[in-house]
């Protein structure tokens, strides 16, 4: 069995789980989640679980990789006992379930940046359909997914301080720079103001108790996150006692969430500045992103050309970062639990992945049903966890966040949020979720 690794140093470990969760979900799916009606509402009701559930199971992810340092198929077993065993296979189905299609929506972003580059942007809607459908239907899809999940499994196969560790360092920074400058350029459009108030300022407080926002929060804020996957686990299950977890959580999150904000103003304002494009908005969940966005920054000339290049390609970037953590999760269980290579078990789980990936290649309503299958998964991930380490794995829990300093009442808080908030309020999301999806 070959030597466990761990990170080079401390922002390796953090900005490679920022890279986990700056995703498409910031990208494509905060914004376009905003914009199916919740506005403010959504904002709010996202925010709120961010800070009040997440950041508590994002700690006690951390701690169950990191103080058994094991892989998440093999860590609530170690933790805690063999019944356990069902959570780490959720993280198994749910990491590979979710590569599944995100590997899809990767291909049609590379596709989107190549078609940008290459043959420039579309004209008029017309053009904008035929682009899109040209993107996401027939043999390109597969190529786009083949190559996403290609690149995956190179960075993964190279390991955790020289591909995982290395790729975000170097894309993390280079991200929010671009994500920053055009936030910037997109609030010198005219239709900047209303951009915002159309969408991430809307109020309606009906919204509040409207279960499709509910879900929609819940699912995104977890999705984004990268939580209750087993993620955090794999992540946290090569660190060492020198990481003060509950401040590297506030880091991963705080970073998570200022750039879902600033993909939303980045792209609302776009909207609402392109009356031509306005039309499109609210259709098909695609619309948003790969009609809207090019189509609008095609008047703009070549300028229009270069944003959408860059855009796209900084959407590509940071879904390989999340992609490489999806795939580190089944490939270091198969590690862990077989003694397999680590390229076999690469191999073996891309292979998988992309056989249960064509039915979404094929139908994006497919890929629209499994993202949502998948989002409940995470809920029903993180809800599982908080009881887990909230009530059962206890002693272990204050150790391994004594040992590595971190403030007792940091701790206490944590502890207290572990055990009696986030449950109910994951299984209340869990609920409100399923009723909508149902
Ligand atoms: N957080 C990633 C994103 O926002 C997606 C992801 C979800 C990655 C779950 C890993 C686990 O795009």
């Amino acid at each position: 069995m070959e030597a466990r690794e761990n990170w080079r140093s401390r922002w390796g470990f953090v900005l490679a789980a920022a890279g986990s969760a700056v995703g498409l979900g910031n990208l494509w799916g905060f914004a376009y989640k905003a914009s199916q009606g919740g506005g403010a509402a959504f904002l709010m009701i996202y925010l709120l679980i961010v800070f009040i559930v997440c950041i508590p199971v994002l700690i006690a992810e951390m701690v169950l990789g990191r103080s058994t340092g094991k892989s998440p198929l093999i860590a609530p077993v170690v933790a805690a006992g063999s019944q356990w065993r069902p959570l780490g296979l959720l993280f198994v189905v749910a990491s590979c379930g979710i590569l599944s299609f995100y590997a899809v929506l990767m291909g049609w972003t590379l596709d989107t940046f190549f078609h940008s580059f290459f043959f420039g942007l579309p004209n008029n809607l017309d053009e904008a359909k035929l682009f899109i459908s040209s993107v996401s239907k027939g043999s390109s899809v597969f190529l786009g997914q083949l190559a996403s999940l290609f690149l995956t499994a190179a960075v993964v196969a190279s390991g955790i301080r020289n591909g995982i560790e290395k790729l975000a360092r170097w894309s993390m920074p280079f991200l929010f720079g671009v994500v920053i400058l055009l936030a910037i350029w997109s609030a010198t459009l005219p239709g900047a103001i209303s951009g915002y108030q159309e969408f991430l300022l809307k109020w309606d407080t009906s919204e509040f108790l409207n279960p499709e926002t509910i879900r929609l929060a819940f699912g995104q804020a977890f999705f984004s996150l990268s939580l209750g996957i087993g993620i955090i686990v794999a992540y946290s299950s090569y660190l060492n006692r020198n990481n003060q977890l509950p401040k590297e959580a506030f880091w991963i999150s705080g970073l998570d969430t200022s750039v879902g904000i600033l993909a939303g103003m980045i792209t609302f304002p776009i909207i609402a500045s392109f009356p031509q494009v306005k039309e499109v908005v609210g259709g098909d969940f695609v619309d948003t992103l790969f009609v809207a966005l090019p189509t609008g920054l095609s008047s703009l000339g070549l300028t229009g050309q270069i944003i959408s290049v860059l855009f796209f390609g900084l959407i590509f970037i940071a879904g390989l970062t999340s992609a490489i953590s999806l795939l580190e999760v089944p490939v270091s269980s198969l590690i862990d639990q077989f003694g397999f290579t680590r390229s076999k078990a690469i191999s073996l789980c891309t292979a998988l992945i992309f056989i249960i990936g064509i039915p979404s290649a094929l139908s994006s309503k497919t890929l629209g049903t499994v993202a949502t299958y998948m989002d409940i998964l995470l809920l029903l991930g993180g809800f599982v966890i908080s009881i887990l380490m909230g009530w059962f794995v206890t002693r272990k829990f204050d150790e391994d966040l004594a040992n590595s300093n971190s403030n007792l009442r940091v701790r206490k808080y944590t502890k207290f949020m572990l055990r009696w908030v986030c449950p109910p309020a994951i299984a209340f999301g869990l609920i409100m979720s399923i009723i909508d999806v149902l």
